[in-house]
């Protein structure tokens, strides 16, 4: 399962990006808007980073004003995926850029019948929330599976299964259990993963024995 991180922060960005596990990126109008830098100049910044996936988002709502924005984030850098909402106008949109040859990220999915429309559309990712899900008092990680299993039908779908919304660990578990091409994460929530006690207490352990054999590796 590929690794994206769901922020625009670009210290993050280059932190995360020196372990070797980023695949890739996502933004959305609340991240960039958190960031307080100009939204191009972020993309920009960002696709020279990380060589992976940068979704960027549109702002409009209509299917002109979206194709316009959608190609000017495109001649960005080639890594740009240009993100839409799962609306009529955004699958429409979603649908022109695919046949151009951009790839396309559909957002704020929240059901398989909207996960089938995106892949019909051509889209290269579709984005369920699985966290907003969760907070309504759904089962996000139901929907994954949903989807996963629609799509696996259909061996020609070239559209990944993008886990989004993710909240805590578990999520990531869950995603790659289910087999989701793709998890965004947060890169809070990316450092959690590295995360258990027996392994701080193992090391912990080891260090000291280690320090009674008074040797060193790279000492003579
Ligand atoms: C990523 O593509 C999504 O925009 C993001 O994961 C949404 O996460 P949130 O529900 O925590 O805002």
């Amino acid at each position: 399962m590929k690794f994206f991180i769901d922020t625009a922060d670009i210290a993050e960005i280059r932190d995360l990006a020196a372990t070797g596990l980023v695949d890739g990126v996502t933004t959305n109008p609340s991240l960039i808007a958190k960031s307080g830098r100009k939204f191009l100049d972020v993309v920009a910044e960002i696709c020279a980073v990380v060589p992976g996936p940068v979704s960027a988002e549109v702002a409009a709502t209509d299917f002109d004003t979206m194709l316009r924005e959608g190609r000017r984030l495109a001649a960005i850098a080639t890594n740009v995926a240009v993100k839409v909402p799962l609306t009529v106008d955004g699958l429409k949109t979603c649908k022109a850029l695919s046949d151009d040859g951009v790839a396309v990220n559909v957002t704020l999915c929240f059901s398989a019948a909207q996960a089938l429309l995106a892949a019909k559309a051509g889209a290269a990712y579709v984005s369920p929330f699985v966290g907003r899900l969760d907070d309504i008092g759904q089962n996000g990680m139901d929907l994954i599976a949903d989807i996963v299993g629609i799509y696996d039908q259909y061996p020609a779908l070239r559209t990944e299964v993008l886990v989004a919304s993710v909240r805590h660990p578990g999520h990531v578990v869950e995603a790659a259990r289910l087999g989701a091409h793709v998890a965004t994460i947060p890169p809070a929530v990316l450092r959690q993963l590295y995360n258990h006690p027996l392994t701080d207490k193992g090391l912990a352990a080891f260090l000291d024995d280690w320090a009674r054999t008074g040797q060193s590796i790279l000492g003579a």
